[in-house]
């Protein structure tokens, strides 16, 4: 057994775990990221697209923007379409000047590992059988075996940043984790295919056969989700039904537009939101998917995760630089108030857009009423956007 020593120990190299090391490196503080994977896997895992502010500024602050000031996508207004009828929301004009950056999750985790490697930051891959011992206690221990052999890392703290199927959540005790649950009775089919995007902005269609979105990667990658079934079957999903599917959702304006080929990904993501409370349990931490998880409608989970650790990493920084707790101890409170809030808009907006097995013709109209209302007023308009482009850092 090999033993080791260092200030935090981050569990899992996804957004939150790696933005988190940036950030400690930068205030001086030393860590180590515990990741079950190779760096391969995690940057190949095709997920987020949309970068709120909190993100973008994050990068910045971190110096890991110049390719995102290059290749990023910019968007100052986003459209909403009801049964083929497509509108627009100004989300610039309504917010007074915010956008949002669309760039792939895929080219975040890339500039994190360059950068990472650049720093030298100390990243242990393939990590198998991470336990966490004595988090209520003074001197908190971080064990795996890796290539090498057993380890075992005595820390300050522990982040647990290991995602939702992770392990450091189940190191609360029962009687103190509060959890709060909601799956959809429906999941996200997506695919990516290298073909100019239907539209210079994002396209989330209700359509009576169900949801479909219109988004992209760039000017000549497209990315395209519609809702479907939770059996999984991916086989039953050739891309030319894809493509006849999406065409039909989008409507005759943005469906005839779309431009067709071979797609390179194709997979289906369930929906679930869930929130586990407290954030902070003895020296444990949790941020990112492993506190919380959001259906991916409102294009919030990345940006949680990381406006989590922005919050998490600056009270890190001032415990070791100034010896005050008052930043680690009000963590959970902090950023709980911010989950929470996404957590609402995304789940509304998911029932606003989504073809419900339950739905009868009352919810139906009621449905659409709700989009006529936003299409028409300023007002809805502005609620719509304001959370959209994300809430500010601090909310409560
Ligand atoms: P993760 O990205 O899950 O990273 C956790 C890391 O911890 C992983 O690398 C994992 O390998 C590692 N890990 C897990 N267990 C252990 C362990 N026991 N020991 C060590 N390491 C461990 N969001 C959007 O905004 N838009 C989308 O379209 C979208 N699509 C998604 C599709 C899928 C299939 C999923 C799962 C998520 C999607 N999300 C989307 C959400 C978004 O990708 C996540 O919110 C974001 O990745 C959260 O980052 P994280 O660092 O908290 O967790
Ligand atoms: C993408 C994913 C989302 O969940 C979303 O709301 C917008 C865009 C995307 O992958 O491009």
């Amino acid at each position: 057994m090999t033993a080791l020593r260092t200030q935090v120990a981050i569990i899992g190299a996804g957004p939150a775990g790696m933005f988190l090391a940036h950030m400690l490196r930068q205030a001086g503080i030393d860590a180590v990221v515990i990741e079950r994977r190779d760096r391969a896997y995690v940057e190949g895992r095709v997920r987020a697209g949309v970068l709120e502010q909190v993100t973008v500024d994050l990068m910045h602050r971190l110096g890991l923007a110049d390719r995102l000031v290059r290749e990023g996508l910019v968007h100052d207004g986003t459209k909403l379409a009801l049964d083929g009828e497509p509108f627009r929301i100004d989300l610039a004009g309504l917010t007074g000047g915010a956008t949002v950056t669309v760039y792939g999750q895929q080219e975040v985790m890339r500039d994190l590992f360059d950068a990472a490697e650049a720093a030298g930051l100390t990243t242990v891959w393939n990590a198998a059988d991470v336990t966490l011992d004595g988090m209520d206690g003074p001197c908190p221990v971080v064990s795996w075996r890796d290539a090498g052999g057993a380890r075992s890392l005595t820390c300050d703290y522990v982040v647990g940043c290991d995602g939702f199927h992770g392990v450091s959540r189940h190191a609360i005790p029962a009687g103190i984790l509060r959890t709060f649950e909601r799956a959809y009775p429906f999941g996200w089919l997506g695919i990516l295919a290298d073909v100019p995007p239907a539209d210079h902005e994002l396209i989330y269609a209700n359509h009576e056969r169900g949801f479909a979105l219109a988004s992209m990667r760039s000017a000549t990658r497209s990315r395209y989700y519609i809702q479907c079934g939770l059996d999984g079957d991916i086989a039953a999903w050739p891309d030319d039904r894809f493509w006849d599917e999406l065409c039909l959702r989008l409507g005759p304006d943005a469906g005839g537009r779309v431009i067709r080929g071979a797609s390179f990904e194709k997979t289906i993501a369930p929906l679930r939101s869930f929130v586990a409370e407290p954030m902070r349990w003895g020296r444990l931490f949790l941020a990112g998917d492993a506190a919380h998880i959001v259906p991916p409608t409102g294009a919030k989970g990345m940006n949680l995760a990381v406006s989590d650790v922005t919050m998490l990493g600056d009270a890190l920084a001032e415990h070791y630089r100034d010896g005050s707790s008052a930043g680690i101890d009000g963590y959970s409170r902090r950023a709980l108030a911010r989950v929470w809030k996404a957590e609402r808009f995304s789940w509304w907006f998911t029932s606003v857009t989504h073809r419900f097995p339950t739905m009868d013709g009352f919810d139906r109209r009621i449905q659409m009423a709700e989009l006529e209302y936003i299409r028409s007023s300023p007002a809805a308009q502005r609620v719509l956007a304001e959370n959209y482009v994300g809430l500010p850092l601090e909310v409560a």
